[in-house]
């Protein structure tokens, strides 16, 4: 991913600044488009993951769809050109406000999660002489194997409407008189790893829900078994395209599609992952007592999810590679600056002996790493930089070397 070109450049970036690889982002959209075409399954990128618009402008360019959780990412998805009619809105919990905004901007759909919301949409599109299109998103109580903060497809968890809801959903739909039922949504949460078990699962689940509710006079046009493939962390330059087509291979192949049936997936890590790396410098280099500490420019209100869920990343020294000869190896534990504990980067990391200005790489990070970021401690948010871009970046002011 970085070229000694690439390093070189970055040597005149301030840090810490997320940076994206145009050319991978582009390689992982066209697989995902061509090989949707293939299988005939539509997609919606699921706009959380990323939301700065030259990356949606890149995605939408590709006929992709766009799947938003909130009023904002609605309307960001619509500015950077995707077509209405090509985006959904999903949430457990959307606002008065956010409802009658995507119904007047006359989106693809809403995926509601619950009676109530059904109710609520029903009644302030009639309220304003409007027409709603909604899908239902149904609990399937399957495990997804993954973490448990990002598990969402289980009964306990408030996601979707729960198998003893399905007959009064029936009789609802049927007095709603100004939603149209477009289908059923499903999505059982993220970073799946065992691709073809828990997949095959969720199709095979699908079906029977599907034909359950086929069976009761409803027309399931559309079947969308949502986001979720897992991206490996471990090794980001030997996966750096997500497996998409295990995926699909395994929920067109468990799915009994009927004639007239549109499947839908709305993958958001995936897409976006290992096109982004979170660029730092070391400050400093301090031998603890048991330990040695890297203490990068980059923290955890820059990137929450090692501090948030234990989450691995993989840690590149890249001014290790001008270095001419061997380099010796050292554990390390690399911090960030943050007043936490928990903000730390990794433990017992082994690279390159590193020294105070070292560039490093935390890699991965271009799926829930800028839109997570935060101001605590007032620092600043760490902006985007975007590989055919690198000379509109923020420039590295050497206060240390004021000459310089
Ligand atoms: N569809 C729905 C309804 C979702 O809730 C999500 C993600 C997706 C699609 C996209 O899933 P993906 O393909 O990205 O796995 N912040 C966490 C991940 C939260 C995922 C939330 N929902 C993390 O950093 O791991």
């Amino acid at each position: 991913m970085f070229d000694l070109a690439t390093i070189e450049k970055f040597e005149h970036i301030a840090t810490p600044f997320y940076y994206y690889d145009m050319e991978l982002l582009g390689r992982t959209v066209d697989t995902i488009a061509r090989l949707s075409e293939r299988y005939g399954v539509s997609v919606h990128y699921a706009v959380k993951a990323n939301v700065e618009r030259r990356i949606l402008e890149t995605i939408n360019i590709r006929g992709i769809g766009a799947d938003c959780v909130s009023g904002n990412e609605v309307l960001r998805a619509l500015e950077c050109g995707f077509p209405a009619e090509r985006t959904v809105f999903a949430g457990v919990g959307k606002s008065d406000r956010e409802i009658y905004d995507a119904m007047s901007a006359g989106i693809e759909a809403f995926n509601c999660e619950s009676l109530h919301e059904i109710y609520v949409i029903d009644a302030m599109a009639r309220s304003y002489g409007m027409r709603a299109r909604v899908a239902v998103r149904i609990n399937p109580n399957i495990d997804a194997h993954t973490h448990k903060y990002v598990t969402t497809g289980l009964f306990e968890n408030k996601f979707g409407i729960a198998r003893h809801e399905f007959n009064a959903l029936v009789e609802l739909l049927g007095r709603c008189t100004n939603i149209d039922f477009t289908g059923l949504h499903f999505h059982i949460g993220s970073q799946i790893t065992e691709v073809s078990d828990v997949y095959a699962l969720e199709a095979r689940r699908a079906a029977e829900i599907v034909s359950w509710f086929e069976g009761r006079g409803l027309v399931v046009a559309n079947v969308d078994f949502g986001g979720g493939l897992g991206v490996d962390y471990g090794n980001p330059d030997g996966n750096d395209v997500a497996p998409f087509e295990d995926w699909l291979r395994t929920l067109t192949s468990n799915f009994p599609r009927r004639e007239g049936q549109q499947l839908h997936i709305e993958p958001g890590r995936s897409v976006v992952a290992q096109c982004g790396s979170l660029i730092s410098r070391v400050l400093f280099v301090k031998s603890g007592e048991t330990k040695n500490f890297l203490i990068l420019d980059a923290g955890m209100n820059d990137l929450i999810r090692p501090a948030l869920y234990g989450a691995y990343h993989r840690i590149e020294n890249l001014s290790s590679r001008f270095r001419k000869g061997f380099s010796e190896m050292q554990a390390y534990d690399v911090v960030g600056p943050v007043c936490e504990s928990s903000d730390v980067w990794g433990q017992g990391r082994i690279l390159p002996m590193s020294v105070r200005g070292d560039l490093m790489a935390i890699r991965s990070a271009g799926a829930y790493g800028q839109v997570m970021a935060s101001r605590y401690n007032l620092r600043d948010f760490a902006p985007a930089v975007f590989s055919d871009d690198l000379d509109s970046a923020p420039r590295y002011v050497d206060y240390f070397n004021p000459g310089r």
